[in-house]
């Protein structure tokens, strides 16, 4: 089979094409001939050096996967041949409490992940494709699609009335922009790009907001909520964006935070953090169980990832330009295997 293995984190350059052995199932697994990943944000930041975790090189990257089984191992009850699969982003992670091996079953970062073109992995590291979707549609679901259903779960789901803030138009973002409409929440979405406002706009934001163009975008955003500020904020910015999301959270909301994509780091105000009257929930994508409870939602809402772009197996490295630009909205994909 061929895969990718990033032999340094030096440049993309380091993203190389090889043949190697077809893996096989054993006891216990199942093999997937790949059929499209997607790119996330991590995916860069572990290239870059950004990503807040051990990152070793050499491996295959992507956490994010589609496929088909073609063979199983011994044992195996839960999967045959000709099912279509996605792969779980914690491989291990069945619900409870987060296992130990959290880290170092990392895909991309300390284990190898889906850029080739076969996978054993165990039954359990994959649960089916939602029925009606494509495997482009599906690999956007693991990470991404996940994340965004687990911040706006929760002790206090999101429902109909509620307002949520949704930063930037990357996937994580526009999930959660899909998933909150669909319950008939209020969505208020930031973006640098006035082409992506009216993108955002059209996938039902009820209000967007320029924060390249404003940088008190957080006052803004609770002025469109007449003062009360938003029940949740999908906060995928971080360490630059946390004082705004702290302006624009209601009093009793939730700042659910995920993502680190600002590269500034001004630190965090204490008093701002606690007069903001709201909750702070770190989110880690999400469990095995979840990830069903999601793939339930997808099929009965009928939602449909929002795919920026897919690009051939060959031309990968260019799927890491395209989503490191910051040009997409939604997801970035890689078909494998024609
Ligand atoms: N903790 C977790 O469980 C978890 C899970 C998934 C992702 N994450 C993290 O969440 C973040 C988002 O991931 P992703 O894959 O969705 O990213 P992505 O698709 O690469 O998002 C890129 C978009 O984010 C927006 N953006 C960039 N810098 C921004 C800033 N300073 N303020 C507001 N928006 C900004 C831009 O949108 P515009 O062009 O519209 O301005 C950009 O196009 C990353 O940090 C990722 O590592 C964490």
């Amino acid at each position: 089979m061929r895969a990718y293995r990033f032999d340094s984190f030096e440049d993309l350059g380091a993203l190389r094409l090889r043949e190697e052995a077809d893996p096989a199932p054993q006891r216990g697994e199942v093999l997937v001939r790949v059929r499209a990943v997607s790119l996330n944000f991590r995916d860069i930041a572990i290239l870059r050096g950004r990503y807040p975790r051990k990152a070793v090189p050499g491996l295959i990257p992507v956490s994010d996967a589609a496929g088909e089984i073609v063979a199983v191992g011994e044992g195996v009850t839960a999967f045959r041949s000709g099912d279509r699969v996605i792969g779980a982003f914690h491989p291990r992670w069945f619900g409870g409490e987060m296992p130990s091996t959290i880290q170092t079953d990392s895909y991309g970062a300390e284990s190898d992940g889906w850029l080739c073109e076969l996978k054993a992995v165990s039954q359990e590291a994959v649960v089916r494709l939602p029925d009606g979707l494509s495997y482009e549609e599906g690999c956007t679901l693991p990470c991404a699609g996940l994340t965004a259903w687990t911040a706006l779960s929760g002790p206090t789901p999101i429902r109909a009335g509620h307002a949520v803030l949704v930063l930037g138009s990357g996937g994580v973002s526009i999930f959660a922009l899909q998933l909150a409409r669909a319950v008939g929440a209020v969505v208020i979405a930031t973006t640098s790009s006035s082409a992506k406002a009216e993108q955002l706009k059209a996938l039902g934001a009820a209000h967007v907001v320029n924060y390249s163009d404003d940088p008190q975008w957080g006052r803004s955003v609770r002025a469109l909520t007449g003062g009360r500020g938003v029940d949740r904020v999908v906060e995928v910015g971080g360490p630059g964006t946390i004082a705004q999301s702290l302006r624009a959270v209601a009093v009793g909301g939730e700042i659910a935070s995920i993502g680190f994509l600002s590269a500034d780091n001004p630190g965090i105000d204490f008093f701002a953090l606690k007069a903001s009257g709201a909750s702070f929930r770190n989110i880690t994508v999400g469990d095995r169980a979840a990830l069903l409870e999601f793939n339930r939602a997808v099929a009965a809402s009928g939602l449909r990832p929002v795919i920026d772009r897919v690009f051939d197996f060959e031309a990968a490295r260019d799927a890491f330009g395209h989503l490191e630009s910051g040009a997409h909205m939604g997801k970035v994909v890689i078909r494998v295997g024609g």
